[in-house]
């Protein structure tokens, strides 16, 4: 049996992890996977995550069993944190998945449950993962037009046109915020039309919103998941914690379902809870409680938010000292980008020769398709980075 498996195709971003590991040159730099890292390379522990920590283990008499959903006061966390006010909370069903790998998995066998037909429109690029499971669970997709490479922004006229094609029971994947790879994104009245043309095809959107906190603040990215969830009768939402509660390897993640009605919601939250069975029956909780002791008490939500806005404003800043030095070095405004782009990526349009050329000579590390993980740099790489960039991009 086993000599029947054929290799399986590499994910990228993992593959240039291991790249990076086995290169011994002391002066490499990693601009891979999408891990933020302070100034000194660690990827912290967040204080209010260490508090929660130490609170759950002082205070848990059990660990046994939570609902097949995961504990509910999670998901009332995680449903105000994203949502809002912006629908009635009765329509929503929600169910804790491990990260938001887990939760999009999830999304992608429940659309296959109400409508194998469906076809997934997703953005072109994209994270390579959405296309592996899509691919894997044998799901219809088509991927629409996003980004221009040359001006290194939303294709927005394009992506319109692609989004003609959309029928009703079709789903359209969009990136809540600081979109991956190419960390260009939607403004607020773009992402109002694509609702509005997805409620006129009789489509649903699925939002993947897996870094909130890392563009312009917790609540302005959330802002356009909120007006989506206004706007259509139906929607799914796929949220991870790992990057704005720095909480990678417990795998924390939601998936939650929003029914057109509140009469619908005990039949959506069966199925979510169905689904969590069939895969891997009750969802991690360790993570999900770290977040949900946060979200409930005032104190360690008011120091979790100004941590997470250090982070997000130290990335910003890298973005604009970034641009800075490739304006000094190419004496052109092509990278201006870097500094309007969102979150913890950019794609700067360099080849996948150029790419390759980076790594061999200069020993920086980014995705072949020439995203970055800013996180990845620091007042020393910069200038690194900018130099190995201006002499290699045409
Ligand atoms: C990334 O895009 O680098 C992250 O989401 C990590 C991953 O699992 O790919």
């Amino acid at each position: 049996m086993l000599t029947d498996l054929k290799a399986q195709p590499a994910d990228k971003i993992l593959q240039l992890m291991q790249f990076y590991r086995e290169d011994p040159r002391d002066n490499k730099i990693d601009l891979g996977v999408g891990v933020y890292k302070d100034a000194t390379g660690l990827t912290p522990v967040m204080r209010a995550v260490k508090a929660a920590e130490k609170r759950i283990w002082e205070e848990q008499k059990s660990k046994s069993y939570t609902g097949l959903a995961g504990d509910p006061a999670y998901s009332a966390a995680m449903r105000d944190l994203i949502l809002a006010d912006s629908v009635d909370a009765g329509r929503v069903a929600a169910a804790a998945t491990p990260g938001g790998t887990g939760a999009l998995r999830q999304a992608f066998e429940l659309i296959k449950l109400a409508n194998p037909d469906a076809t997934i429109f997703v953005s072109n690029p994209t994270w390579p993962n959405h296309l592996s499971i899509i691919k894997f669970l044998g799901l219809p997709m088509v991927q629409y037009r996003y980004f221009d490479d040359k001006s290194c922004d939303v294709d927005f006229d394009g992506m319109m046109a692609s989004l003609a094609a959309v029928k009703a029971g079709d789903v359209v994947l969009l990136h809540g915020c600081c979109h991956n790879p190419t960390g260009a994104n939607l403004t607020l009245e773009q992402f109002a039309q694509v609702a509005d043309l997805i409620v006129e095809k009789g489509a649903m959107p699925l939002v993947d919103i897996a870094y909130q906190g890392f563009g312009d603040g917790l609540e302005e990215d959330a802002a356009a998941t909120r007006l989506i969830a206004s706007k259509v009768p139906e929607m799914l939402l796929a949220a991870s914690c790992s990057k704005n509660f720095g909480i990678y390897r417990e795998r924390t993640g939601i998936l939650m379902a929003i029914s057109a009605d509140a009469s619908q919601t005990a039949n959506t939250q069966g199925t979510l809870s169905y689904l969590n069975r069939q895969n891997y029956s009750f969802p991690p909780d360790h993570g999900a409680r770290i977040v949900s002791t946060i979200l409930s008490d005032a104190d360690l939500t008011a120091d979790w938010k100004s941590e997470l806005e250090e982070v997000r404003l130290g990335m910003l800043s890298l973005r604009t000292q970034l641009a800075n030095e490739l304006r000094l070095r190419t004496n052109s405004d092509r990278f201006d980008f870097i500094a309007t782009h969102r979150g913890m990526f950019s794609r700067i349009g360099a080849s996948p020769e150029e790419v390759q050329s980076m790594r061999d000579t200069h020993a920086i590390y980014m995705v072949g398709d020439s995203r970055m993980n800013i996180a990845g740099l620091n007042a020393q790489t910069i200038p690194l980075l900018a130099e190995a960039i201006s002499v290699t991009c045409k």
